[in-house]
């Protein structure tokens, strides 16, 4: 199976880029960031805030999380429920990265990820993608931007989505959201030795997926 691994930080246009990418190649695109926000959200619900003072492996006991694929678009379902459009909030965000430090939910999710790779051609983004759930992805690649640039994009696409958010906020919870991702012990976000860069602070979507669409058609 062909994979393409793609890790990066928030905001730095991995989902659409990844989605457009598995689109030209005629790939499935899965989005495992969506994995760690049903976790989160699942804790979110039962109103524990992002200090998690609870018994996680307990709760996950009982928590199920499936991706299923409708016309080819992933949807993520925590306990059943179609919850693909309530992890996207600030605070789906925010929590999403506090579980994604514990070793109890990123063992919960891995099997899963792996076991996808196995079975399709893909492209996967994440924060560990190249270097621990698929250390022999057949490209590698660290999406990142400025965190300017980041905030910029994620900003607009709340907007666009009616949030009601500042600027200030969303580049304050981006800082801190890759603080988290990139100091945590377990799988931390960070590049693979052998992942290719590709910065998009100065690009449009359209040179992005240039750019990207040329560094796989070296690699595969
Ligand atoms: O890609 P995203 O913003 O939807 O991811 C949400 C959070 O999930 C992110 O802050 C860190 C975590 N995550 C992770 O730890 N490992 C992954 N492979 C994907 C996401």
């Amino acid at each position: 199976m062909i994979t393409i691994a793609i890790d990066g930080p928030a905001g730095a246009g991995k989902s659409t880029l990844s989605r457009k990418l598995a689109e030209n190649f005629g790939y499935i695109y899965v989005d495992t960031g969506a994995l760690y926000r049903t976790v989160g959200l699942k804790f979110l619900n039962l109103g524990f805030d992002t200090d998690l003072s609870c018994n996680i492996s307990e709760i996950l006991e009982k928590t199920t999380v499936d991706i299923r694929f409708v016309d080819g678009q992933q949807r993520v379902f925590l306990d059943d429920k179609d919850v693909s459009d309530d992890i996207r909030t600030p605070k789906a965000s925010m929590m999403a990265s506090a579980v994604s430090a514990k070793p109890e939910v990123r063992a919960f999710l891995i099997d899963m990820q792996r076991k996808l790779a196995k079975e399709n051609n893909i492209v996967m983004d994440g924060r560990d993608i190249g270097t621990v759930v698929l250390p022999d992805a057949t490209v590698k690649i660290y999406l990142t931007a400025s965190a300017d640039a980041r905030a910029k994009r994620r900003f607009d696409e709340l907007v666009l989505k009616g949030e009601k958010v500042t600027y200030k906020e969303v580049y304050d919870d981006m800082v801190q959201r890759d603080y988290n991702d990139m100091s945590r012990k377990i799988a931390p976000l960070k590049k693979a030795d052998d992942a290719i860069l590709a910065d998009t602070s100065d690009l449009d979507l359209a040179e992005s997926l240039e750019l990207l669409i040329k560094i796989v058609n070296e690699g595969k």
